[in-house]
C-alpha cells in the first residue's frame, strides 16, 4: 500500500491533508511541509522492537568502527579528521560550479584506481549529469590512456532513491569492520559476524537535490523530498556500513531545499567555498561527528582538476613578500582553521564626488570595515567622509578574523597618504572603538609564520598600543 502523506506546519505541528499557503491553525505563511504519515522506518523499528534492546558497558563498546578509509587526497583527509568512517554520511555543500563534482570524481578515481590503495568499489550516482559527461570529466582529470583499469568505478544514472538503495544493496558488499555482536550500529544484521570484507565500498550521490521518492508527491529538490531521501540514505549507510557522500547545492532562496535542511541529520558537513572567478577553493568542515570542526583544506582549480595547496603562503603574490611595497597594501596573518595564512589587504582611497561616499568591501566584513573607517576618522582625524574607500583581500580570500583590523587600518591610511608602509612588515591586531590595538589569540604561531615568509617586522599590540602610531609606519621618503 502506498503510504499516505500529510502536510505538517513546521511552526505549530498542525496537520492538513493537502497543501495550503497559510497554516489554518497558527496563521503562519508557507510553513507547511509534506511528510509521510507512515514512514517505512517506523514500521521497521516497530518490527525490530520485539527484540529486547541491549544495554552496553563502556568496555563493550568497540572503537574499531572509527577505522578510517584514507581518501588519498591529503587536504580532504585532514578536513575529515583522517579519512572517511565506514557508515558515515558526509555532505559536500557549495554553490553550483564551485567544483564539488570535480572533487568527488577525483576522490572516486583515487579510491578505485589508486596504485598504493586497495581497490574499492565506488558507486557514483549521477543524477545531475549523464555518464557521458562524467566520462569526459574523467578523461580531463586522468588522461584518456589510464581509463582502462577502472572496473571498480560504477555509475548509476538514476534519481529514484529507492531504486538507488536497492541497486546498492545488490551490488555493494557491506564493510563489517566489527563483529556483529559487539556492534550496536549494525541494526539490520546483514553484516556477517566476524568476517571482514576484502573491499570497502563507497556511495557518492551527485546531488541530493535530484533524488526523489515516489512515496511523497513533492518534486525532487523540495524540502520534504530532500529530507526523506537523506533519511533513507542514512539508514542505508548505518545498516550496511557503507560511507555515503552527498553533494548539496547551496541555493538562493527558492524551490530547491539547500543543504541546511539536512545538516542536522548527517555526520559531517563540509562547505566548499571560493569565488568562481578565482581559482582558490577552501573546503571547510562546519560539523564533524568524527573529527575536528573549523578545519580547512585548500585547493586550487586547474585545467586538470583540483590540486592540493600544501603551502598556502605561496599563494600570496611574490611582490608582496620581496619587492617594494605599494601604497594601500598591508599584510596580515589570519587563521584558516588551524593554519596561519598570510593575506594581503588592499585599500584604495579616492576623493568622492557624491554626498554619500562609497564603501566597497570584498573579502572582509562590511560592517566591521565601516567601523574601522569610522575609528580612523575619529582617532587619526582623517576626513574619510570626503573619500570613497575600496577594500579587497588579494586572491579571493575571505577574512573573518578581527586580527586583520590593524592591517585594514594601515592599508587605508597608506592609500590615503599615497605612501607605502614599511617594507617587509606585517600587521596583526584587533582595533577597538577607542582607537587601541588589542592582542589576538595564537600570536606566536602567527609571528612564526610571518617570519618564515621573510617578514622582518611584525607589528602587534605588544609593541604598539594606540592606533595613532600608524603615522610612524609610513615610509618617510617615497
Ligand atoms: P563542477 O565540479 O562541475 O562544479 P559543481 O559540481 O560544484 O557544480 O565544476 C565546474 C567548474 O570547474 C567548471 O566551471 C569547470 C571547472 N573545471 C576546471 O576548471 N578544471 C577541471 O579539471 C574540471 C573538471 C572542471
Ligand atoms: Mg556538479
Amino acid at each position: 500500500m502506498k503510504p499516505i502523506s500529510v502536510f505538517v506546519c513546521q511552526k505549530c505541528g498542525a496537520q492538513s491533508p493537502k497543501w495550503v499557503g497559510r497554516c489554518p491553525e497558527c496563521g503562519a505563511w508557507g510553513t507547511l511541509q509534506e511528510e509521510l504519515k507512515n514512514p517505512k522506518t517506523q514500521k521497521l523499528k516497530a518490527k525490530a522492537g520485539k527484540k529486547a534492546a541491549k544495554l552496553l558497558k563502556v568496555g563493550e563498546i568497540t572503537t574499531d568502527r572509527t577505522r578510517r578509509i584514507r581518501t588519498g587526497i591529503g587536504e580532504l583527509d585532514q578536513v575529515l579528521g583522517g579519512g572517511i568512517i565506514p557508515g558515515a554520511v558526509v555532505l559536500f555543500a557549495g554553490e553550483p560550479g564551485i567544483g564539488k563534482s570535480t572533487l568527488l570524481t577525483q576522490l572516486a578515481l583515487k579510491l578505485t584506481a589508486g596504485q598504493n590503495l586497495k581497490p574499492r568499489t565506488t558507486v557514483y550516482v549521477c543524477g545531475e549529469e549523464s555518464p557521458e559527461q562524467i566520462k569526459l570529466r574523467i578523461a580531463r582529470l586522468s588522461g584518456e590512456k589510464k581509463m582502462g583499469g577502472m572496473s571498480n568505478l560504477l555509475f548509476l544514472p538514476e534519481t529514484d532513491v529507492d531504486l538507488i538503495i536497492d541497486a546498492t544493496n545488490r551490488n555493494l558488499e557491506p564493510c563489517p569492520l566489527v563483529p556483529q555482536a559487539a556492534s550496536p550500529c549494525l541494526a539490520g544484521g546483514r553484516a556477517r559476524s566476524g568476517r571482514r570484507a576484502k573491499t570497502r565500498n563507497l556511495l557518492i550521490i551527485d546531488s541530493i537535490q535530484t533524488l526523489f521518492t515516489t512515496d511523497l508527491s513533492g518534486i525532487a529538490g523540495s524540502v520534504s523530498q530532500v529530507r526523506e531521501c537523506t533519511q533513507r540514505l542514512i539508514e542505508l549507510a548505518k545498516t550496511r556500513q557503507i560511507p555515503v557522500l552527498l553533494v548539496g547545492h547551496v541555493t538562493k532562496k527558492g524551490i530547491l531545499a539547500g543543504p541546511k535542511t539536512i545538516e542536522h541529520a548527517v555526520d559531517t558537513v563540509l562547505y566548499f567555498e571560493g569565488e568562481r572567478s578565482a581559482d582558490l577553493r577552501l573546503l571547510r568542515s562546519v560539523k564533524n561527528r568524527f573529527g575536528p570542526t573549523d578545519e580547512v583544506g585548500i585547493f586550487q582549480m586547474t585545467d586538470t582538476g583540483l590540486k592540493e595547496v600544501l603551502d598556502p603562503a605561496s599563494l600570496l603574490k611574490p611582490e608582496t613578500r620581496n619587492q617594494k611595497p605599494k601604497p594601500g597594501s598591508a599584510a596580515a596573518v589570519v587563521f584558516e582553521g588551524t593554519r596561519p595564512m598570510l593575506v594581503e589587504v588592499q585599500a584604495l582611497v579616492t576623493k568622492t564626488f557624491t554626498p554619500m561616499p562609497k564603501r566597497v568591501v570584498n573579502g572582509l566584513d562590511r560592517n566591521r570595515s565601516e567601523m574601522l573607517i569610522a575609528i580612523l576618522q575619529k582617532h587619526l582625524h582623517i576626513p574619510l567622509w570626503q573619500y570613497d574607500v575600496f577594500l579587497n583581500i588579494a586572491g579571493g580570500f575571505k577574512v573573518k578574523e578581527p586580527a586583520a583590523d590593524l592591517a585594514v587600518c594601515a592599508a587605508i591610511y597608506s592609500s590615503y597618504k599615497n605612501k607605502s608602509l614599511l617594507a617587509k612588515s606585517v600587521f596583526i591586531g584587533e582595533v577597538s572603538l577607542l582607537g587601541e590595538i588589542n592582542m589576538v589569540s595564537r600570536m606566536k604561531k602567527r609571528e612564526k609564520q610571518a617570519r618564515a615568509l621573510g617578514f622582518k617586522q611584525v607589528i602587534t599590540a605588544s609593541q604598539v598600543k594606540s592606533l595613532s602610531k600608524i603615522r610612524e609606519w609610513i615610509m618617510s621618503d617615497e
